[in-house]
């Protein structure tokens, strides 16, 4: 699935005045690529990816899905994972994946779906857990499920391990690329971890904030799945660091 961004902009209007989240945003996703999307809090990261999924209007520009502009929500196409999991407090983990299941299937097939991603994502034991009994990157795993279980090909993510410790996220960015490796979804991965830009995108987009365009796209050329402590990783992180300088004025040798 490829998503065409163009000329997109977002003005909020708060008490009467007008807050442009972001101006002039021209992306072309291609089908199965990992995009990265960087840049620092309140540059309109969310705002872009809430318009791409249908949950928010642009007041400019449009974005078009497969060469289709999109008009609403869609959750059968395009998947969303959030910050926070989101899940239903009184629901337990098969309950709430099945919350995402919007085919309309025989009682066994949901089942069989349900308990296939149940293992998809290492859940396989904690089915009849609630919410409240399983650690952050656990409902994120739920999360995971929950919006793939109607094969997106699509899904948007929107920084969905930035509340765990460093070695969950890692272990849960491995997952999503074996995930992305079976399924070979389209995916945007909005991160304010740099390290996760570079692991999982074939490209990483910096943007500049008020408002939010886009400032440099870096492409990332290694094989996968990648060697964060190799010197070819090291040269992008620096790079990626370089524009976030940029951005803030900080001398080109500051010590990183
Ligand atoms: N529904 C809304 N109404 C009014 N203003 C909004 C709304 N949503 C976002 N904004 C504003 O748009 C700007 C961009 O917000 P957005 O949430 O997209 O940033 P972000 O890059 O996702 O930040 P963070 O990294 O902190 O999540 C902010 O100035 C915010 O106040
Ligand atoms: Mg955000």
């Amino acid at each position: 699935m490829s998503i065409a961004i163009r000329n997109l902009g977002r003005i909020f209007s708060i008490n009467q005045t007008d807050l442009e989240a972001i101006r002039d945003i021209n992306l072309d996703v291609g089908d199965a690529e990992i995009l990265s999307i960087v840049g620092t809090s309140g540059c309109g990261k969310s705002t872009l990816l809430k318009i791409i999924s249908g949950l928010d209007r642009a007041t400019g520009g449009d974005v078009s899905i497969d060469g289709h502009t999109i008009q609403g929500p869609s959750k059968k196409e395009v998947g969303i994972i959030f910050q926070e999991p989101r899940l239903f407090p009184w629901s337990n983990v098969e309950k709430n994946i099945e919350f995402g299941l919007s085919a309309k299937l025989t009682k066994a097939e949901r089942r069989k779906m349900i308990q296939e991603h149940v293992e998809l994502v290492g859940l396989k034991g904690f089915e009849k857990a609630l919410p409240s009994q399983l650690s952050g990157g656990m409902k994120q795993r739920v999360s995971l499920a929950r919006s793939l279980i109607n094969r997106p090909r699509a899904l948007l993510l929107d920084e969905p391990f930035g509340a765990l410790d460093a070695f969950t996220k890692i272990s849960m960015q491995r997952e999503v690329l074996r995930i992305w490796e079976k399924e070979k979804m389209t995916m945007i991965l909005v991160t304010h971890d740099i390290d996760e830009a570079l692991y999982l995108g074939d490209r990483v987009v910096v943007m500049n904030s008020k408002p939010g365009r886009i400032k440099n796209i870096i492409p990332i050329k290694l094989p996968r799945p990648r060697d964060r402590t190799s010197t070819d990783f090291s040269y992008l992180r620096k790079k990626v660091y370089e524009e976030f300088f940029e951005i803030e004025g900080i001398p080109a040798d500051y010590i990183i």
